[in-house]
């Protein structure tokens, strides 16, 4: 039986697997250097084909491999939760040396918040695999999503996600005020984190 990933699903799994290994061997490399360990959690998955299928219908797309691994560039996903923020900033500049990759959308919604107070930085990253694509491409192009959040903000995005499924409730407008009010007092939490690490490492006077 075919889901909406076909032949391509096993090459999913390894791609994931290959990054979450290339993550985990950057992290112990900067840990041989600095002593920090520059990820607190690391979570990888391959969205399920439900949930897929129920994006591409939602998005007007037929529910086809070509949708799913062209046109969304999200089958693939990784989430790196940090302690601090300067510690994604240093994930960033790994990812950004890892070889046969191309970063096709960034998107800082930390420096810039979304408006609703959701923190986090996206990328996707075009790979080369060693498996032929569907446009018949050997090495195949594929797609990773990674995101990049504080355990604070990945915090508030969970909580916040729970609260989604619950429509029609009664002071729609106070809660999305109170929701984005907590978010930017974890924001500003974190930069305090932030500080108060360098104030102990010595990299602030
Ligand atoms: P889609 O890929 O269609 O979701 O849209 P997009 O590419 O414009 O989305 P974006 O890059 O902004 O966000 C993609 C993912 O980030 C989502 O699937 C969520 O995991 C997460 N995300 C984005 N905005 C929010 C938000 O407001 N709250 C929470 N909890 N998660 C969010
Ligand atoms: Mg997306």
């Amino acid at each position: 039986m075919n889901g909406i990933y076909g032949e391509y699903k096993p090459v999913l799994e390894e791609i994931k697997n290959d990054f979450q290994r290339r993550i985990e061997e950057y992290t112990e490399q900067e840990y041989q250097k600095s002593g920090i360990k520059i990820y607190e959690h690391l979570i990888s998955r391959v969205k399920s084909e439900e949930s897929m299928s129920e994006k591409c219908r939602r998005k007007n797309l037929p529910e086809t491999p070509d949708s799913a691994l062209m046109e969304m560039h999200d089958s693939i996903g990784l989430r790196i939760v940090c302690s601090f923020i300067e510690d994604i900033y240093t994930n960033i500049r790994y990812i950004k040396s890892f070889p046969d990759c191309r970063i096709v959308d960034e998107k800082d919604y930390i420096r810039h918040a979304k408006p609703n107070g959701y923190r986090s930085y996206h990328m996707i990253l075009e790979v080369q695999y060693p498996y032929a694509d569907l446009c018949g491409n050997n090495p195949g192009k594929y797609y990773v999503e990674i995101q990049l959040r504080t355990i604070a903000m990945d915090s508030w995005a969970a909580l916040e996600h729970k609260l989604k499924y619950k429509k029609n409730v009664a002071n729609q407008e106070l809660i999305i005020a109170e929701l984005k009010r907590c978010a930017d007092e974890m924001a500003s939490c974190d930069v305090s984190m932030q500080t108060i690490r360098d104030l102990i490492t010595g990299t602030e006077e």
